[in-house]
């Protein structure tokens, strides 16, 4: 089939409010919009102001009343514990009623905010789609995350209450949720009202009286009563969610998503995008913690009308290489979205791929991969492996959903091995030299869009306006900084080849160097630092800590590099996969004192470098070869 796309795309240019406003007739609004794009009001502008709407609504309610009411629509599929739990349409609409009755009576309104802090189980959906029905405003913190950084968020959304469970289930761990949270609402200078616990059979904790109530009771307690909670109407530019994500300093930025612009990209991506159609099963093998998963685990596919999958588990270990393969062939999947460094995973465990003849994979079409670059190697793996297209999107926490990507629903262009294919409608992508210029074709640059950014991104970060323009609208007038690096060749594919501050990815995860330098600094024999990201084979980057000691530390060095090690995994969370740590004698700096990372990291990659004009004392660099050989790194 011919694609759509050059039409499609061209549609939207001529006519950008139109393109949504037709897209927006997809969504149920209880009141239509005034505008469908307010120029003047927020940072850049809003989307369908005037208009009211509820996202629970039109992701749970309006399929019960239109037929779909005994459609599966969430599945939690656990392959850490070895279960499954199915609910309909109607039974998904029964839980979220009662968790809203329970959030109401403990005073939760429009407009609060509540924290959840959950492992992958259904209630983490159950609680975000609750809260929606509310009009209160979600912010789900990642499980991997120690408390220090729970606090850090609890200081900056100030939750009216937060859900959370008792534990977490990694492979061969039970991660203990309860003494994390304990830890953060002591260190946070905010104290939510009550939490909610979930208590698993793995693992249970204690309560604080007064402050903590069992889930699973205040649920069946709100079931027994009957009460029904009708959804709260809201302003489209309402928010609904805060997700925090990495900045480039130890505060993360609250990237704030609002209600009416987010349901129409989302709903509009499914069929165009990820050519889905609803009642189709879709599963995105991430966690509710990232974007990803608050876009494809839960709100597109709802919206939309699918299946979708809430997956307990790991790609490799939970038990074997084949996980992935069974869940789509046990549910139907029709399309899988993960991160490339999940299919190095495997492709490391299973080279020849012999775990997948083993399931019945024909009703599966088309793998998405996204998050970090997606290395051809392993496209062409996978491709052939699973003889289903491998469709390499890009796209970042704060637009909500893909900025570029091939268009499996217009059908697809030709596929290009590196590159994340071409902008989505909504997506102007210019590419700048420092100075602001546009650069030619095939030319390295900065990656920007021209705004405003279209229904779905974020208007701005949770109470700092002045942070969202400081932080990606002043550098470039006109435009929003992705802070990815990149080009577009000739025939309008993009390339995205790096990040231009100080974020790395790591196992698709993304996470601050400078956060970690900030603990790093902290530990008292440490008198200056340097993290950087290496390339890692299978989680496409890891952090590698430098770190220089106070004059006259007599201790042994092994151990204050384990305490370094320690400190980041207490402070960040094992997330931050921080584990390396190389003792120096100097930084290599510039002659005004800025630190060279990025020779540093070409010297680790084994990348071709030159010499730095400004460099201070070039010797360092010598000594810092040294110091990575003797680890094995860049030889
Ligand atoms: N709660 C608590 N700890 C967690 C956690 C969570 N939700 N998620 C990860 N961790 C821990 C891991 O157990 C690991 O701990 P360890 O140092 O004790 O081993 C540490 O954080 C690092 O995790 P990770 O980098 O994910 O490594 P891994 O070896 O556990 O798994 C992969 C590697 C590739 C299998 C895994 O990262 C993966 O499946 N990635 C898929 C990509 C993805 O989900 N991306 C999200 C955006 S799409
Ligand atoms: P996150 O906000 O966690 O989704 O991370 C967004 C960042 O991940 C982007 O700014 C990119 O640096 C990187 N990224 C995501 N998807 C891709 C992709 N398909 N290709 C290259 N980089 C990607």
């Amino acid at each position: 089939m011919a694609s759509r796309y050059h039409e499609v795309y061209a549609g939207w240019q001529s006519d950008p409010e139109g393109f949504w406003a037709k897209a927006a007739e997809d969504i149920d609004w209880f009141r239509r919009w005034d505008k469908v794009f307010d120029a003047p009001a927020g940072v850049y502008g809003h989307w369908f102001a005037g208009a009211e709407c509820n996202t629970c609504f039109n992701a749970v309610d309006r399929h019960v009343e239109g037929g779909r009411a005994d459609q599966i629509a969430l599945v939690h599929d656990s392959a850490v514990t070895g279960t499954m739990t199915r609910f309909t349409y109607a039974e998904l609409k029964a839980e979220i009623v009662a968790l809203a009755a329970v959030l109401a009576k403990l005073g939760v309104e429009k407009g609060d905010r509540v924290i959840i802090y959950m492992p992958m189980v259904a209630e983490a959906a159950i609680a975000m789609l609750a809260c929606a029905r509310l009009g209160a405003v979600h912010s789900v913190v990642f499980g991997g995350f120690a408390a220090t950084e729970l606090a850090t968020r609890i200081d900056d959304a100030r939750p009216k209450l937060i859900i959370s469970a008792s534990c977490g289930l990694e492979p061969g761990r039970v991660v203990a949720y309860k003494p994390l949270l304990d830890g953060a609402i002591d260190l946070a200078g905010h104290k939510p009202a009550s939490c909610l616990i979930l208590q698993r059979p793995q693992l249970a904790c204690d309560t604080v009286p007064g402050r903590d109530i069992d889930y699973a009771d205040a649920v069946s307690a709100a079931k027994a009563s009957g009460t029904d909670v009708p959804c709260v109407p809201v302003a489209a530019t309402d928010p609904l969610y805060v997700l925090y994500t990495s900045g480039t300093t130890g505060q993360p930025k609250g990237v704030v998503r609002d209600n009416g612009g987010h349901m129409v990209a989302l709903k509009w991506s499914m069929q165009n995008e990820f050519g889905v159609a609803p009642g189709e099963v879709f599963w995105a093998a991430s966690d509710v913690g990232w974007v990803v998963g608050h876009s494809y685990i839960v709100y597109a596919p709802l919206l939309h009308g699918c299946t979708t999958i809430l997956f307990e588990g790991k790609p490799v270990g939970t038990p074997d290489a084949g996980t992935f393969w069974r869940v789509i062939a046990d549910h139907g999947v029709v399309a899988l979205f993960t991160a490339p460094t999940a299919f190095r995973a495997i492709k490391k465990e299973d080279p020849k791929g012999e775990f997948v003849s083993k399931h019945d994979l024909s009703r599966f079409r088309t793998l998405f991969l996204a998050g970090e670059r997606a290395d051809p190697e392993t496209i062409r793996w996978a491709e052939q492996k699973l003889g289903v297209p491998v469709i390499d999107h890009w796209w970042q926490t704060e637009t909500g959903h893909p900025i570029s990507q091939n268009p499996v629903g217009l059908g697809m262009l030709p596929v290009k091995y590196g590159s994340p294919c071409v902008p989505m409608p909504g997506f102007d992508v210019r590419v700048l030299d420092d100075a602001g210029h546009e650069v030619a074709r095939n030319t390295l640059g900065n990656v920007v869009l021209k705004l405003p950014l279209p229904p779905g991104c974020l208007p701005t970060l949770w109470n700092a306006d002045k942070r969202f323009h400081d932080a990606y609208l002043a550098e470039f007038p006109g435009y929003y900084k992705t802070a990815d690096a990149g080009y577009v060749d000739d025939d309008g594919y993009l390339f995205i080849m790096a990040r231009t501050d100080d974020i790395i990815n790591v196992a698709g995860h993304r996470l601050s160097t400078g956060a970690m330098e900030e603990v790093l600094a902290e530990h008292p024999d440490v008198a200056e630092c340097a993290v950087i990201g290496i390339a890692d084979a299978m989680k496409g980057q890891i952090p590698c800590g430098f770190v220089v000691l106070n004059s006259g530390v007599t201790r042994d060095i092994a151990e204050i590099e384990r305490e370094v090690v320690a400190l980041v995994r207490e402070r960040i969370g094992p997330v931050a996969a921080f584990k390396l740590v190389v003792t120096i004698k100097r930084l290599p700096k510039t002659r005004s004192g800025k630190i060279l990372r990025g020779t540093m990291q070409k010297i680790a990659d084994k990348e071709a470098w030159a010499m730095p004009a400004t460099i201070d004392d070039p010797a360092i660099l010598d000594e810092i070869t040294q110091a990575l050989a003797t680890r094995g790194i860049g030889v």
